[in-house]
This record gives structure tokens, C-alpha cells and sequence, in this order.
């Protein structure tokens, strides 16, 4: 059992291998938070000193005891109004007005297998993976019960929480905050390190102390945003990327959120995290519920790899619901970057012959293809073929593709609509908007009100029957423009502050209905890149489009960033054409090759403008990315350099979990005159394991290196701890932007 009661001390202890997660059910029935961290025994309240602390209040009860206070210990679920004045996980009003609800203790459950939440995406247990705690607390004078939920994944070593609020009395609630999780760390000094950008430039990343005060990370654009990543890490000082402690918290979810973190009066630090609550208010009639989002909690005390590689295995394994997951997907060629708008259907027959004849086995029309779209002005929810571009219809250019020995995917962007479409013409009341006011424009397009039931009704419908009548194997899920202008006429004015949330609902369930109906085909989530690169949308689709911006030396740090929560089989990368459309810069096939395979691995550009011997390279880069495929998938990652912080390249690795193969990527980002010897050490070998090594070179190497390189036999055989604690130098690297792949096999 990996979840434990001990009634004498009334304690909950949630073990998994290397964790465990202690509760209290304290004096009155307070849930108390006594411990998450390194797996340990014990009843961990031994830890709170009780502390008489001016303006910090008591329970009414307590009141000779003045040194029992809800504003200095750990709680499980923060309330507010009473008393404990950081960071409230719950805030609402009864219908007298009354604020804040006194929750206490009400009963508890322990079932084996994972709780699930009907309406939204969340983990899911195979037999024996997981337990549910549930404890229910609540306040009978304001009418209401919490049940906080708890998936413990013992072999795993993750946590999932979430929140059900129920109406229990006789009057209306109103939710205007609904957290999901309250994760108190009473001691110890922490770093936030969290994802931040902006559109073509995501994840970036941030590390910084926390210090008095909170910190937030947000968004509040109806998406999970390119602007700021729900997931967020604390981690100690000290942490490293394979030494330290290091907490994660990643919610499950693509639309407005929230992580605070505040650092009190003691030092002590509280986490809070779920749905933004601004433009947040939900109304709760007697009898009805309301779920909040998961959050998966991880914890190791093995730095930020270690956490990284809970959050790879545990996505891959128990969120992303599609079997495609885990399986060789294609190596695809999108259009997008080779034609933008124009093409006919020739121009794709011509670049997916060329792809064919280079080992391409998906081609993806993007955008364009349907009713007016011959630019971003027009067109959108026009579901129907644009016979102008395709005169024998998606079906005449599919059964070409087909012939020619390839699969065949479509971009859509079923959530947005253009006002000069049919669609609008015919609904104008489907778009997003505020009575009386012209609404924002966002790439001259509005946003579908998926709250409402009849818009996903009919969304359900045109894309399923798209899926039925052609014969697709991928989807490209887009979503141009972020959230603005929430109003939505169905819903009475004491729900307006539903709405965003209910259009995340509107978007899972049909998610949730189309990839239930089509297993079988790849969907691939995007957001003008990655602006909704989240656990949400991963439960839904395998592969995330990870950015708009293609430039092999961009993304470096854009997928350095993305790799810290999210796992690399899942992000969406492709080579793209020189100089890049989005920065001007030109780098080496080769290069943009390496930098692809760190992700899904496939081609956006028009294969025609290569070169003879370009298209030998391609064809190359594609046996190499089959021959490593199990590997880049099953393997664990590894970032074992970054430009940001040596100036120099970055480099990453995936090493089969087993230690039997590994492959090194290296990109020289900043060449440099008389540069310092390339250096790396190498992980997860097999210390004891003998290695043979491949290294391949893309682009230049120094003049004097070469001659080296000439005259000196490159050693054969490494042993793992050689090349894990020796490391190995990698030959001097020279012009702009080459790389390097580094094959190791045990013999
Ligand atoms: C978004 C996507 C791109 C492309 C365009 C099409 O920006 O991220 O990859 O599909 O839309 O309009």
C-alpha cells in the first residue's frame, strides 16, 4: 500500500520509491501539511514548535493556546477569512455575503487505482499503478464540502492533486478562486525557475531565489500561453542539473493559470497553483460541483535531470492517452514554410514526389486549403475545399499522395473563425464577443465560443466527418490568436465568469470526443507554435508544434527550455529552409538536422531548392533519424550543455534507459578565434560497459583539426566511466553553426 492512515496519530503517508507525502489531521480537524520530500519514516509533526506569534491569530476554540495558529503551519488547502492570511487556495462567498469557509476534516477513503475527473485531461493507472486518497473536509455554515484528491504513482515517483468543490447546503456559492493545489515547504531556501517567452520564442528559461514577498506565474490570455508555461520548479540553491532537490508542480491544463509562490513572515514557502483567478467567478447552485484541474507534483533529490526525467516518463507513459505515443511516428513534410498560401495542387504533388524520393513518409498540407483562404484575412471556418487550389478536391490529392507511398495529414484551426466566412455569416452570435463593443482582433480573427454546446456539437461534426470521409493519418490542431472579449449569450450574467473555463471544458470534450473516434491518427497540437505547449493538450495529441520559429539556433534554447517538463518525443520539430524565415540566419543542413531529431523530426521547407548533394545529406539524416529512432524515443534525455550559460554550444543526449546506446548531439552556437578544447561528460552509461563511437560531423572543423585528424587513428573503444567521468573532447569546431553527432554503442 503506498498510501497509509495511522488513526492513533492521525496522520496520511503517501510513499512512492523515493518520496513520501505526509498529511495530518490536526487539532479541530485542520489538515495540516507535515512533510513532502525524500522518502523517509516517521510521523513528521515533531517538526512544528508550537510558536506564540504576535498577529497571527487563533481558532476561537484554541484561544488560550496562542501558540497554535493556522498562519504559521503547514496546511493541505489554505482557506481565507480565517486567520491564515498567505496565499488562500479556496475563496468563496456564500449567498449572505459571507466570505472564506472554515474547512475541517469530514471523512476519508483510500481506494486502489486513480480517481478520475470526467470533464478534463488527466493522468490515468494501469493495474496496480496508482492509489486515490480522498479526504473530504468541509463547513457546514457556509454549505460546503472540498474533497481533495490524491493519485499516488508509487513506481513513478509522482503525486497527481486535484480539487471537487460541492454546494452542500441550501443557498447559492460563488467560487472566485478554486486552486487545485496548496504545497507548503516550511523550511529550506528555494529558486523558481519557470518558462517564459513570447510568440517564436518559448520557454525561455528563468532562475531566480525566491525571497519575502510572491511570485507569480500566469497566464491570463485563455491559453496556457507562449508567454509564460504552467510549469513551474522549485529547486534548492544549490540544485544542479544530476545534484539537489527539486519540486515540480505542472498543471494540467491549457487555459488561464496561475502558480504563486510566497515566501512569509517565517521564511516558510507556499505553493498555490490551478486556475487563474482572474475573470475567474463560478457559480455553485445547492447540489452542484465543481472540479479543478489536475496538478502532477513531482519531487527528487536528484537535480533537475531527475525531475526532468519524471515528468518525461510519467507524460509518455500516463497522460498522453494516444497509443502513437510510444510508437515510430512518420517523418513528415509540412508545406507551411515551402508555400505558405500558394499553392495549387500541382506545387504539393511536386514537393511530396521530391519528399517521397527522399525517404519523407508524411506529407502535410497546411493552411490554405479550404474555402476563401488564400491569405490570414479570410476564411477560417470554412471547412470545405478550396477547389480553386484543388479542382479534384481533398480526395483527388489525397488518393495522389497515397499513390505515391505516402500518408497524408491536414492543418486545421477549428476553433477560430474569420468574420469574412460563411460560418460567420451564417453565426455571427459563435464568435466571442462583448455586447455593445467591437471586438479584438487577433491575426484579423475571432475566437468560437466553445462554451457553448451547439458550437463543439457542430465542431464535432465537420471534423469528424472530415476524418470519416478522407483518408488522413495526422491533424494539425491550430490555434492563432489568444482569448479576449469572454461573453458568451448563453450564459446568464451571474455566469459570465465561467466562461473561459467552460470553453476549456468546450475544447477537451471535443478533443476528447474526435481522438477517441480516430485513434488511429497522429494529432499534432499548435498554437502559432507553442503557445498551448501543455499537459493538457498532451493527454489529447503526442506531438506539440514547439515554436514558429525554425531557426536551428533559436531553438536550441527553445527546446533546452521546453525539455524540462515536457518529454522530447512529444516536440514538435522540423528542418527548415536557409536563411530562415524568421531570423535571416543561415546554418549547415546538417545542423538543422541535429536540431530537429532532439524532437519529432521532420521537414518544412520546398525540397526542390536543394542542392544534389543537400538532398543526399536528407536522405541520410532520414536513415539516421530510423536508425535512432527507439532510441530518441525510449531514451532518456540529457542536457549537458547550454550556450546561455558557456558561450560557446549546446549539447544534449539521449541515452537508452538501460545503458546499451547513447546519442550526443553538440552545436557550436558562438565560433570562436583559438577556442577552449570542446569538452562534455557523457550520462547515463553503463560504468563498467565498453563503448565503440561514431562521430559525425555537420559543417566545419578547424583547418589544423582536420590535418589531426588525418594523421591521428581515433581511439575505438571508451569504457562508460571514461567517458561519463573523463568526459570527451570533441575535435575543434569551426565557421557558422556546425554540430555534431556522437553514436555510442556497448559492445
Ligand atoms: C501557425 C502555425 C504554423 C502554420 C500557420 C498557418 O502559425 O504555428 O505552423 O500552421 O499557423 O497559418
Amino acid at each position: 500500500m503506498s498510501i497509509q492512515f495511522q488513526p492513533e496519530e492521525k496522520t496520511f503517508t503517501l510513499c512512492t520509491r523515493h518520496t513520501a507525502y505526509q498529511i495530518q489531521i490536526g487539532p479541530l480537524g485542520y489538515l495540516l501539511h507535515l512533510y513532502y520530500g525524500r522518502r523517509a519514516e516517521g510521523t513528521f509533526d515533531y517538526l512544528y514548535r508550537p510558536k506564540d506569534c504576535g498577529f497571527s491569530p487563533n481558532p476561537y476554540e484554541l484561544r488560550l493556546d496562542r501558540d497554535w495558529s493556522l498562519d504559521l503551519l503547514p496546511q493541505e488547502y489554505s482557506g481565507s477569512n480565517g486567520g491564515d492570511y498567505r496565499l488562500s487556495s479556496l475563496n468563496l462567498v456564500t449567498d449572505s455575503g459571507v466570505w472564506g469557509a472554515d474547512l475541517r476534516y469530514v471523512r476519508h477513503a483510500i481506494t486502489s487505482g486513480k480517481y478520475t475527473l470526467p470533464s478534463m485531461p488527466s493522468a490515468f493507472a494501469r493495474d496496480g499503478e496508482a492509489e486515490t486518497l480522498s479526504i473530504v473536509l468541509g463547513d457546514p455554515a457556509a454549505g460546503v464540502e472540498v474533497e481533495l484528491l490524491y493519485g499516488v504513482y508509487e513506481a513513478r515517483d509522482v503525486i497527481t492533486r486535484a480539487v471537487r468543490i460541492a454546494n452542500t447546503g441550501s443557498g447559492v456559492l460563488r467560487l472566485e478562486k478554486a486552486a487545485s493545489v496548496c504545497l507548503d515547504l516550511p523550511f529550506g531556501t528555494w529558486d523558481l525557475i519557470h518558462f517564459h517567452g513570447r510568440h517564436a520564442m518559448e520557454r525561455q528559461v528563468d532562475r531566480s531565489p525566491l525571497s519575502p514577498g510572491i511570485r507569480t506565474v500566469s497566464s491570463r490570455r485563455g491559453a496556457s500561453s507562449h508567454q509564460e508555461n504552467p510549469f513551474v520548479l522549485l529547486c534548492q540553491h544549490s540544485a544542479t542539473e544530476d545534484h539537489g532537490e527539486c519540486y515540480g508542480v505542472m498543471p494540467v491544463y491549457s487555459g488561464n493559470h496561475k502558480t504563486e509562490a510566497e515566501v512569509d513572515q517565517m521564511g516558510s514557502v507556499r505553493v498555490v497553483s490551478g486556475i487563474h483567478d482572474q475573470q475567474f467567478s463560478w457559480k455553485l447552485e445547492p447540489g452542484e460541483g465543481f472540479d479543478a484541474p489536475e496538478v502532477l507534483l513531482a519531487y527528487t533529490d536528484q537535480g533537475l535531470t531527475g525531475l526532468s526525467h519524471l515528468y518525461h516518463r510519467f507524460l509518455r507513459q500516463n497522460l498522453c492517452r494516444s497509443s502513437l505515443m510510444n510508437r515510430p511516428r512518420p517523418v513528415l513534410l509540412n508545406n507551411w514554410e515551402a508555400t505558405y498560401f500558394q499553392f495549387q495542387e500541382d506545387t504539393i504533388l511536386q514537393i511530396a514526389r521530391e519528399a517521397k524520393d527522399l525517404g519523407v513518409e508524411l506529407l502535410v498540407l497546411d493552411d490554405g486549403w479550404f474555402g476563401q483562404r488564400d491569405d490570414d484575412n479570410r476564411g477560417l471556418g470554412d471547412w470545405y475545399v478550396n477547389t480553386r487550389k484543388l479542382p479534384e478536391g481533398l480526395e483527388g490529392l489525397i488518393a495522389k499522395i497515397h499513390d505515391l507511398g505516402l500518408q497524408f495529414g491536414l492543418w486545421v484551426e477549428p476553433e477560430s473563425v474569420n468574420e469574412d466566412s460563411d460560418l460567420y455569416r451564417r453565426h455571427p452570435d459563435w464568435a466571442l464577443t462583448v455586447p455593445g463593443r467591437k471586438p479584438t482582433m487577433g491575426r484579423n480573427q475571432l475566437v468560437l465560443d466553445l462554451s457553448r454546446k451547439e458550437v463543439t456539437d457542430w465542431l464535432y461534426a465537420t471534423f469528424s466527418e472530415i476524418l470519416r470521409r478522407y483518408d488522413i493519418q495526422y491533424i494539425k490542431w491550430d490555434m492563432n490568436r489568444n482569448l479576449a472579449d469572454a461573453y458568451s449569450p448563453a450564459l446568464p450574467p451571474d455566469r459570465q465568469g465561467e466562461v473561459l473555463h467552460r470553453y476549456m471544458l468546450g475544447l477537451y470534450a471535443l478533443l476528447d470526443r474526435l481522438t477517441r473516434e480516430f485513434p488511429a491518427v497522429l494529432f499534432e497540437g499548435c498554437s502559432g507554435g507553442g503557445g498551448r505547449f501543455d499537459a493538457g493538450m498532451l493527454a489529447y495529441s503526442p506531438q506539440i508544434w514547439c515554436s514558429d520559429d525554425t531557426d536551428a539556433i533559436e531553438r536550441l534554447s527553445i527546446q533546452y527550455g521546453t525539455s524540462f517538463g515536457y518529454p522530447m518525443p512529444a516536440v514538435g520539430a522540423h528542418v527548415s529552409a536557409v536563411p530562415s524565415h524568421q531570423t535571416g540566419r543561415s546554418t549547415p543542413i546538417g545542423t538543422r538536422a541535429v536540431v530537429a531529431m532532439a524532437g519529432t523530426f521532420g521537414y518544412e521547407l520546398d525540397l526542390k531548392r536543394l542542392s544534389d548533394d543537400e538532398k543526399n545529406q536528407v536522405r541520410r539524416q532520414i536513415a539516421r533519424f530510423h536508425e535512432y529512432d527507439a532510441l530518441l524515443r525510449d531514451g532518456d534525455y540529457y542536457r549537458l550543455a547550454v550556450s546561455a550559460e558557456n558561450h560557446a554550444f549546446t549539447a544534449w543526449e539521449f541515452a537508452a534507459p538501460d545503458g546499451s546506446e547513447a546519442l550526443v548531439s553538440v552545436v557550436l552556437t558562438h565560433p570562436q578565434a583559438n577556442p577552449r578544447p570542446l569538452h562534455l561528460r557523457f550520462q547515463g552509461l553503463d560504468e563498467l560497459g565498453q563503448y565503440t563511437l561514431r562521430q559525425e560531423v555537420f559543417g566545419n572543423l578547424v583547418p589544423d583539426d582536420l590535418l589531426h585528424m588525418k594523421g591521428r587513428k581515433p581511439q575505438q573503444v571508451y569504457s562508460g566511466a571514461a567517458l561519463m567521468y573523463g568526459g570527451y573532447t570533441l575535435p575543434d569546431l569551426f565557421g557558422d553553426y556546425p554540430s555534431a553527432q556522437i553514436y555510442l554503442k556497448r559492445l
